[in-house]
């Protein structure tokens, strides 16, 4: 090891009591998709609608995690983990949306938490990572307002049965995906293309968030937002402008809600809404009401441009969609001239110590957690090794960005890789790898690559001496 590496690792010391994790979500890597009365949700559905996912790949198998959670608990205990944040697949609890509990999907996370805790690893768990139940979205999904009744039902149930042995809860998780590359752009699940419904999926994702709230009453519960450091290309009042539109659309529409009880009127006007289309009486206090943390998931930074004739979307899906970005069609993103991952996502971890700061700046104070950070690379297996030194270098930089928010004051508890594992990524299906953990998709063997190993030593440098 180099000195500069020396160096390096000794400055990633973080405060006592810092969660070290890492994050995964059941449709991603369960598998097992009709095993034990689980039920079909939407990726179930869009993935074997031909032309939407990358290859026709689907989550039937994926990382067979329901099968092999033991063993990727495992590898969680060798890496130090001292938190891991996963989701509870929805069909899995209620196989319809409603009604009934299937005891024997409720059982997997009593298996899956038991096997965390008696390894010392925190379970995090998110209630919602956009595996909706399909008769849900067959009712109208997300657009349709009795979905976030559902959805309160569901997460109560899920608390009650699971209480004694998680803490810290999560409602939904980037409710902004959610909305608009399911319901605006098509990216995603369900594929629809309906912005006005895209936005009322929005308000009742946020609202699904409130409702969830109250009905658990949980120890300790967040809300979780995908937030980019959003720069404007110039200084013209045209690209003022379109980053006032980005930021207000993918950060300040959800960072209001959840935390002041409000939407920002010029997103509002942006998005034409008029406030009792869809908003009721009550719905934003539900909404603002007090969380004990925000799950932070940063990823990259956006430049953008008012200038007409650009690229409509940051992240151009492999299939072919419309824009998520309703009411800033004539946006363009433009180059930033930084370096990409394998997704085409510029990467800038000053840009998390900005989002970081700017929550703490401009809201009421609040704990905060990274709870996804991480980069797809193209990975290349030498000798038995994945030397990927980008993705640790990724992750290096961005630790480093979070010590230097902890030292700006911002109130961070934790940091979760974005993923723990290789997994199925949306769209993009099992063509982009963000793992710390290579997996073989015919074999299903696991391997650690070099930045799980590096993440692994950080974790033990900054354990508490005994
Ligand atoms: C955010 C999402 O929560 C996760 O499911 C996804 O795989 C990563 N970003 C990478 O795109």
């Amino acid at each position: 090891m180099t000195t500069q590496e020396e160096q390096t690792r000794s400055d990633l010391c973080f405060p006592p009591g810092f969660s070290f994790g890492a994050a995964t979500s059941a449709y991603q890597i369960e598998g097992a998709v009709a095993e034990d009365g689980r039920g079909v949700s939407i990726w179930d559905t869009f993935t074997k609608t031909p032309g939407r996912v990358l290859n026709g790949h689907h989550g039937d198998v994926a990382m067979d995690h329901y099968h092999r959670f033991a063993e990727d608990v495992a590898i969680m205990a060798d890496l130090g983990l001292t938190a891991y944040r996963f989701s509870v697949s929805w069909p899995r609890i209620q196989p319809t949306g409603s009604g009934a509990i299937n005891q024997k999907g409720l059982d997997f996370y009593r298996r899956l938490t038991d096997e965390l805790l008696g390894h010392g690893i925190d379970p995090w768990l998110t209630l919602y990572h956009w595996d909706l139940p399909q008769e849900l979205e067959d009712q109208g999904g997300w657009p349709n307002r009795d979905t976030a009744y559902r959805f309160a039902d569901y997460a109560a149930a899920v608390h009650e049965a699971l209480q004694d042995r998680v803490h810290t809860w999560s409602t939904v998780n980037e409710p902004w995906c959610a909305a608009f590359l399911g319901y605006a752009s098509g990216e995603h699940a369900p594929g629809r293309r309906e912005p006005e419904n895209a936005i009322r999926g929005a308000h009742h994702l946020n609202l699904a968030h409130g409702l969830a709230v109250q009905a658990m009453n949980a120890r300790r519960v967040g809300g979780c937002v995908n937030l980019y450091a959003v720069t404007p290309e110039t200084d013209s009042e045209r690209d003022l402008d379109a980053a006032r539109r980005i930021d207000g659309l993918q950060n300040r529409f959800f960072l209001d809600a959840l935390l002041t009880g409000r939407y920002p009127e010029d997103v509002l006007a942006d998005l034409r809404v008029e406030p009792d289309d869809f908003i009721q009486p009550g719905d934003m206090k539900t909404i603002g009401a007090p969380i004990d943390l925000l799950l932070v998931n940063y990823y990259s930074r956006f430049t953008v441009s008012g200038a007409p004739g650009g690229k409509a979307s940051a992240a151009a899906a492999p299939t072919d969609s419309a824009s998520p970005w309703v009411g800033s069609e004539h946006v363009s993103f433009v180059n930033g001239g930084r370096p990409v991952t394998a997704m085409g996502w510029e990467i800038d971890e000053d840009g998390l110590v900005e989002v970081l700061t700017r929550v703490m700046r401009d809201y009421p104070p609040i704990a905060m957690v990274v709870s996804e950070n991480g980069a797809a690379f193209d990975d290349v297996l030498a000798d038995g090794r994945i030397h990927d030194r980008e993705r640790r270098a990724y992750v290096e930089a961005h630790l480093g960005a979070c010590k230097e928010a902890i030292e700006a004051g911002v109130p961070l508890e934790g940091y979760f890789a974005w993923s723990l594992m290789d997994n199925f990524e949306w769209a993009w299906g099992y063509g982009k790898r963000f793992g710390l953990v290579h997996v073989d998709f015919d074999t299903q063997e696991r391997l650690l690559k070099d930045s799980a190993l590096w993440y692994a030593e950080i974790i033990r440098q900054n354990r508490p001496h005994e």
